[in-house]
């Protein structure tokens, strides 16, 4: 289905497009977030997408119903389950940023994963997944996937001879994330897409860690773009929402089935996500600067045995971090020198950053994996992941760069 054009009461569309306000392609980041893929004018001439509150859509009379039942192309919406105005117009900005033909939302970053692959896979079908993406996308291929006759195979995620030997003639989909979570490892996007579109395979990244404002993997052949929303997208830790960018007949055949599944966002949230998206570039901009700075600091720390952040001449794939982002992300993993407890005793001194498994909000955010996201997995399992008892990550925030800094030092002093 199309995307519905609001309906208007006393709002004189304008279709010669001279009245619209729009960012041009040279635009900073600042400006695309306010003018990209906006459709004006909203109803009442309100400057926001108003919050289009309901279930269901009302028809004037039974011949409306039949014109609407019959038509190619539908011009209206009927039920909430597939569709609605304020969550359209999230679609399209998301769609605009990241540069795809479309765009959906979806309940969660989960669904975002999940329901492409539900769609694009089938039975017999083969997946090779990058071995540092979300441990849920993970669970969900190995647990779940397996169950419905699929084969998953897992390479390291930034080792394109291991991915491109993983091939096989049913392969379908590679799944990858970059910058990974927690050790921000990066794969060449745009070798990724020529070892996968020559051989009919497609591709699906998790960008949740770049945003569209520091890396665009469509613009670098990749199919499709997952985000969980829920991160620096909305941006303030208050909502659950992911969304699926890309090729408009790819993202059409996952909508047809997100009334089947049903999950769909609260037009609400869409709302907050929409304003959430309007500071994207300066909350961005903070981040990476301060990440960038703490990175550097942790690496010079005496306490601190490794540091792990693309934007560090250290990391692993920095080389491509470089060529392909222009800004590293807010988040920042490392390891104290010292035993498990010393790396709780830093958590525990700091005083801005709030313990939380979230990330991309305007808090920041510090755990160490092991006590909280990979609690209940074994520690033999999560040490060959390398998920050891000394690893911090912290997401940070948008606090001023120097107190962020002056917290890290003090707490740093009872390692
Ligand atoms: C990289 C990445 N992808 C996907 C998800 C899942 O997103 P959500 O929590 O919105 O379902 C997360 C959540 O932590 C994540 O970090």
């Amino acid at each position: 289905m199309r995307p519905i054009i609001e309906q208007t009461e006393n709002a004189s569309h304008r279709t010669n497009g001279r009245r619209q306000k729009r960012a041009t392609a040279s635009s900073g980041p600042n400006t695309q977030v306010l003018h990209k893929g906006a459709r004006r004018p909203h109803a009442y001439h309100s400057l926001t997408p108003p919050i289009v509150q309901t279930a269901a859509y009302t028809f004037e009379d039974t011949e409306a119903v039949i014109a609407f039942k019959s038509a190619a192309e539908r011009e209206r919406l009927e039920y909430g389950r597939y569709g609605n105005p304020t969550v359209q117009a999230v679609e399209q900005r998301l769609a605009a940023l990241e540069g795809g033909e479309a765009a959906l939302l979806v309940s969660s970053g989960m669904a975002a994963i999940t329901l492409p692959l539900l769609l694009l896979i089938s039975s017999g079908d083969h997946v090779v997944m990058g071995d540092d993406v979300y441990h849920r996308t993970r669970i969900f291929a190995n647990e779940f996937l397996t169950r419905y006759g699929v084969t998953v195979t897992t390479v390291p995620t930034s080792d394109l001879t291991a991915i491109e030997a993983a091939i096989r003639p049913n392969t379908r989909v590679i799944v990858a994330e970059t910058p990974t979570n927690p050790f921000l490892r990066c794969v060449d996007l745009r070798g990724l897409a020529e070892i996968a579109r020559p051989r009919g395979v497609l591709t699906l990244i998790d960008s949740t860690f770049a945003t569209p404002l520091n890396q665009q993997p469509l613009q670098h052949g990749i199919d499709l773009v997952a985000h969980s929303v829920t991160k620096y997208l909305a941006g303030h830790n208050d909502l659950l929402a992911g969304v699926v960018v890309g090729r408009g007949d790819l993202i059409e055949t996952v909508r047809g089935s997100q009334g089947l599944f049903g999950a769909v966002v609260d037009p609400s949230a869409a709302y907050q996500i929409h304003r959430g998206l309007q500071t994207l570039g300066l909350r961005i901009a903070q981040q990476n600067r301060s990440a960038l700075a703490i990175a550097r600091y942790l690496e010079e720390h005496p306490k601190v045995r490794r540091v792990w952040y693309p934007g560090l001449a250290s990391h692993p794939d920095h080389e491509v971090a470089r060529q392909q982002m222009t800004g590293f992300g807010g988040v920042v993993s490392f390891e104290i020198e010292g035993d498990g407890p010393a790396a709780s005793r830093f958590v525990d001194a700091l005083q801005l950053a709030h313990i939380a498994p979230s990330l991309g909000g305007v808090d920041t955010l510090v755990m160490q994996p092991a006590i909280l996201s990979y609690f209940d997995t074994p520690r033999e399992q999560r040490l060959a992941l390398g998920i050891t008892d000394e690893l911090i990550r912290l997401a940070v925030g948008i606090e001023d760069t120097e107190d962020l800094l002056a917290d890290i030092e003090r707490a740093l002093e009872v390692v």
